[in-house]
């Protein structure tokens, strides 16, 4: 109990899991503190962990090793039933013989809460996901998104500490699975109840959460709001799973005052960059998003930065334009607005120019 701060609803102290029968540990050593009220994603791809990491929260799994901590209490020795946690998974897992009604009303009746206030907080729970009419169905009388919202309205009807969801959005299609997110981000905020969610999907993870825990092969490689793991990754993985992004490897050489990066297709100027505390000059990894690329048709001047067009990719609202570079290497730019009235073509030559005010180094070694 030392140390706890009342605000951290879920600690994780070097959690660890080594399935019987592998050599590879699948969770090894997670630190990680959840605030009261927080909407925290792990996100991560296939076989990170991250369903692992969330069934040892739920109880489901029993750590090989570390503690987890609710509200600054170890709850190793909770079956899952006892640690009082709502739970929504991608299979809907609703009764099925049981009507909706029933089946919102299932963990109240389970917590012997009296008759009248089950049916308030049914009744009520219902009407915050637009529920209200469909009491009396069965799950096969429901929709995809219809089920998952009978889901997450049973997880939440008893006031639960947290609630795990486990890719709850991953069997939809994406215009459901958008309206859903819009709809989940509206629950979290009216119910104030801390969020776990899991998913593969980076765009998901960035639209829903406060915070993002980035997975990778069984560890965490980096923690951040949305903002700061898009504008400010700490590896080349993050770099790449969170957006499109474009690394360019060079030394970094500070000349007549300007910041230069001399990279395999010339020297970059980074005019407008402000380099983070510490930087020194040396081999780095600059990243730029394709926002903050630009194309123009005359690649004339000497020092421009030339590519040839690969690939113009329609999105509607936008366009990616992916070029190549004469020491081989690719570019992605992103075109909206304005710039669309320029459309590039495939196999002409373009030059690139780069606005550095958002540049950001990563570490070689990283
Ligand atoms: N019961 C099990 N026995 C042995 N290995 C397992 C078991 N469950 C999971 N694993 C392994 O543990 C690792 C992590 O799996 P986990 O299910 O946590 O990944 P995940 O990040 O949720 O992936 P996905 O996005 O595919 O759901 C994987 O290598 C997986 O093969
Ligand atoms: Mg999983």
């Amino acid at each position: 109990m030392v140390d706890h701060d009342p605000d951290d609803v879920l600690e994780l102290q070097r959690i660890c899991k080594q399935y019987a029968g592998t050599d590879t540990p699948a969770v090894e050593a997670i630190d990680l503190k959840v605030r009261k009220g927080e909407f925290v994603t792990f996100l991560g791809p296939s076989g990170s962990g991250k369903t692992t990491t969330l069934n040892m929260i739920a109880g489901f799994i029993t750590p090989s090793s570390g503690r987890i901590l609710i509200n600054g209490r170890d709850i190793a020795d909770l079956p899952p039933h006892k640690r009082n946690l709502g739970m929504v998974f991608q299979n809907y897992a609703l009764f099925p013989h049981m009507t909706v009604w029933d089946n919102v009303a299932f963990p109240l009746v389970e917590r012997k809460v009296p008759k009248d206030v089950i049916r308030s907080k049914v009744a009520a729970a219902l009407e915050m996901v637009n529920l209200t009419g469909f009491e009396k169905r069965r799950p096969r009388e429901l929709s995809g998104g219809q089920q998952q919202r009978v889901a997450l309205t049973r997880a939440l009807v008893f006031d639960p500490p947290i609630l795990l969801m486990d890719e709850p959005l991953g069997a939809l299609d994406k215009k459901l699975r958008q309206r859903l997110q819009l709809e989940i981000k509206r629950v979290h905020r009216e119910l104030g109840i801390t969020f776990l969610f899991v998913t593969h999907d980076q765009e998901e993870a960035m639209a829903l959460s406060d915070t993002v825990v980035v997975f990778d092969r069984g560890g965490i490689q980096q923690i951040g709001t949305p903002a700061e793991l898009y504008r400010r990754p700490q590896s080349r993985f993050v770099a790449e799973f969170l957006g499109d992004s474009n690394l360019l490897d060079g030394a970094l050489r500070r000349v007549d005052g300007r910041w230069v990066l001399e990279a395999k297709d010339g020297p970059v100027h980074l005019d407008g960059w402000t380099p983070p505390e510490g930087v020194t000059e040396g081999q780095h990894c600059l990243m730029f998003r394709p926002e903050d690329v630009l194309i123009s048709d005359s690649a004339d001047a000497v020092d421009d930065w030339k590519a040839t067009v690969r690939e113009v990719v329609y999105l509607g609202s936008e366009e990616r334009v992916i070029v190549a570079t004469q020491s081989g290497g690719t570019v992605t730019v992103r075109l909206s607005g304005d710039a669309l009235r320029h459309r590039p073509e495939v196999g002409q030559i373009v030059a690139l120019r780069f606005s550095a005010r958002n540049a950001w180094l990563i570490r070689p070694d990283k």
